[in-house]
């Protein structure tokens, strides 16, 4: 994808701290729907999607493999046709603009490099194409590879570079044409661990000191909520929730999205009352007062508590409220993760910070467990 040479004006994108020339994004209840071979069948691949990202904004779609990402950022940049629905840049509907017209890059899982050509070369692409003259070539690759710490490399080819540098030379490519809004699927997949974490702390970095608005497909919930402003969770074609990646984790608003970011338990009970935002729910006996997930619950309904791993205190027997046993246990360094099982039969994941803990239970013992009732939260059962 390449911008339109005739939109190219001389500015200091590229070079400048926050030029924040990043477009807002609108997406008005897109679908699309794929007929499948054979069967006669259809998929709605996105169902609805409707959804606001202000400008110079990082927001990353988040779901499971086949909920719809790839095909949500493939509309937005103009490679898929939305069966219906509007995608808006700024106030321009651009649903029907061809993707080399709508001032967008988009870095790929697998770099798509050119194998024959140099690191320069690669980076210049885009720019050779806008037929952009010599001089300000050479000034804006020398910049976005200095922006990507690739100035050492200009005369390589991408067979002589590491993963993590061939995706920086993508990345590279990608900026030095100053898009308005920057698209990322699954960037980081083909790298190890321990690279992944480092280069999404370098692509947030590079977008925030652009100042270009981001969209950024990924299914790691730990990838999507480090590198996000917005976090958007999707299942089956349809968001779940578009929140801040606190929010997304403390304020679930369903149990999907529960589920999906870090861990959560749930048990199972009744609300006992509605005040304000909160509610009363009874279980195992015991009643807590937590908070009220999108204000969804009402009196005598069923409803979950939603417990996560670091809200849950150990005791002996018969120190705290409810009764169990250790039936996992992962030994993680600085943290062990638990598995207790309460009487009566239901599982909670627990977490246990290892520093400072005077007794910590081992397999198979009997524990009593608190929760902590700000860490608790209810949903619909
Ligand atoms: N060209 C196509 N023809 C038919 N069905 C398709 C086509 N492209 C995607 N699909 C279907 O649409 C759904 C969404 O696919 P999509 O690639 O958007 O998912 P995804 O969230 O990116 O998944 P992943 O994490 O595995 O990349 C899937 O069920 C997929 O099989
Ligand atoms: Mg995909």
């Amino acid at each position: 994808m390449a911008v339109e040479s005739s939109t190219k004006k001389t500015n200091n994108f590229l070079g400048g701290k926050g030029a924040g020339r990043g477009g807002s994004l609108r997406l008005q209840s897109l679908t699309k729907i794929f007929e499948t071979h054979g069967g006669g069948g259809q998929v709605a691949a996105v169902d609805g999607v409707s959804l606001d990202i202000p400008p110079n904004q990082m927001v990353t779609l988040l779901g499971p493999s086949g909920c719809g990402k790839t095909t949500t950022l493939r509309i937005i940049a103009g490679f898929e046709q939305a069966s219906s629905g509007k995608v808006w840049l700024e106030d321009k509907d651009i649903t029907n603009q061809p993707a080399n017209r709508r001032e967008m890059a988009m870095v790929f899982q697998s770099y798509a490099l050119f194998p024959h050509m140099s690191v320069f070369e690669n980076i210049a692409y885009g720019l050779k194409v806008q037929k952009t003259n010599r001089e300000d070539l050479k000034a804006r690759v020398a910049q976005a590879m200095k922006l990507t710490e690739l100035t050492q490399y200009a005369n390589r080819q991408p067979n002589q570079l590491s993963g993590g540098q061939q995706q920086r030379v993508a990345l590279a490519r990608a900026i030095v044409i100053e898009p308005k809004v920057l698209l990322f699927d699954e960037p980081l997949s083909n790298l190890d661990a321990k690279l992944r974490e480092q280069m999404r702390v370098e692509l947030r970095r590079i977008q925030q000191e652009l100042g270009v608005t981001g969209v950024y497909v990924t299914h790691d919930q730990a990838e999507a909520m480090t590198i996000s402003d917005l976090v958007v969770v999707m299942n089956k074609g349809r968001i779940e929730q578009a929140a801040a990646p606190r929010e997304i984790y403390q304020r679930p608003a369903s149990r999907f999205v529960a589920a999906f970011i870090g861990k959560a338990s749930f048990l199972p009970g009744k609300v006992r009352e509605v005040q304000e935002n909160m509610v009363v729910v009874e279980v195992l006996g015991q009643s807590w007062r937590v908070f009220n997930l999108g204000g969804q619950l009402q009196q005598d309904q069923d409803a979950d508590l939603v417990i996560r791993p670091e809200g849950v205190i150990l005791g002996h027997p018969g120190e705290q409220p409810l009764e169990g046993r250790i039936t996992l246990l992962s030994y993680l360094g600085p943290v062990i993760e638990y598995e207790i099982t309460l009487n009566g039969g239901a599982a909670l994941a627990v977490t246990v910070s290892v520093l400072g803990q005077e007794w910590l239970p081992g397999l198979g013992e009997a524990v009593s467990v608190g929760l902590v009732e700000t860490a608790l939260a209810a949903l619909p059962g």
